[in-house]
């Protein structure tokens, strides 16, 4: 059973930016008190860099203990990370270039292996590695795991009705390009991996959101369809921190 989500309602982009990277600083402070280190997960899109800008900044409160936090990526475009379709290039150009971000606590998806298939499955080995598991083991469960929310109700590189979505067992996967821009082939942590996370945090901003949102929010709608709505932690928190334009209000 997974639990009811959190919706927390801003007024508008900066302040959707400022909410979560409160909210991130706190599962930080809580994460790493409690075991010592803070797992986050970053996503890509445009979104989250406002917040990524916040969290490089470091002024208290919002100051986060980068020598104990360890950062993934959620899903990877098959290009080059120097690509201007990168996600790895945009969160080194908001947070990590711009932070006391440890190298070493940074673990990018591998974009230049054959394949994006190869790419996931060495993902799928470091993650394995870090968490001292075996990627044959249930998924580890992240701290915190943000995720966007495409026009098309996508999220990470989940589309709509690609095979990805069925994916009960691997934690990371390709998939084929979605209908919307970039074309490229992708990387993707899959539903496995994302509903094994302690937290889950969307980050949702403009009118252009506003279907999939209300959709996915009122569990109308098959993930098939709209793949967020198959974003639903078994045992952890998901929030969703939006603004008024997604939120139609
Ligand atoms: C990606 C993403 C993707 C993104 C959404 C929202 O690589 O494309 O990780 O899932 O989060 O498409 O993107 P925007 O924030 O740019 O609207």
């Amino acid at each position: 059973m997974s639990i009811k989500p959190e919706i927390v309602v801003a007024n508008d982009a900066d302040a959707v930016a400022a909410t979560a990277a409160q909210r991130i600083t706190d599962a930080a402070g809580q994460a790493i008190a409690a075991r010592g280190q803070f797992t986050l997960v970053l996503s890509g899109g445009r979104t989250p860099e406002a917040t990524y800008g916040i969290l490089a900044r470091a002024n208290p409160p919002i100051a986060i203990d980068w020598s104990r936090t360890f950062l993934f990526f959620g899903d990877e475009r098959f290009v080059p990370h120097d690509d201007p379709r990168s996600n790895f290039r945009m969160a080194k150009r908001c947070l990590l270039a711009r932070s006391t971000v440890p190298v070493a606590n940074v673990f990018p998806i591998a974009t230049d292996l054959e394949s994006p298939a190869a790419c996931a499955a060495d993902y799928a080995r470091r993650m394995a590695e870090f968490f001292d598991v075996s990627p044959d083991d249930p998924p580890p469960a992240f701290d915190l795991i943000l995720l966007g929310l495409g026009d098309d109700g996508h999220t990470a590189s989940l589309f709509p009705g690609a095979a990805a979505l069925d994916e009960n067992r691997e934690w990371v996967t390709r998939s084929p390009p979605g209908t919307l821009p970039p074309p490229v082939d992708r990387v993707t942590m899959t539903y496995p991996l994302i509903n094994a996370a302690r937290e889950v945090m969307f980050l949702v901003t403009g009118a252009n959101k506003h279907v999939p949102l209300t959709e996915v929010l009122q569990r109308q709608v098959e993930p098939s369809v709209r793949p967020a709505a198959g974003v639903r932690p078994a045992h952890g928190k998901l929030i969703w921190i939006i603004d008024h334009a997604a939120a139609g209000a």
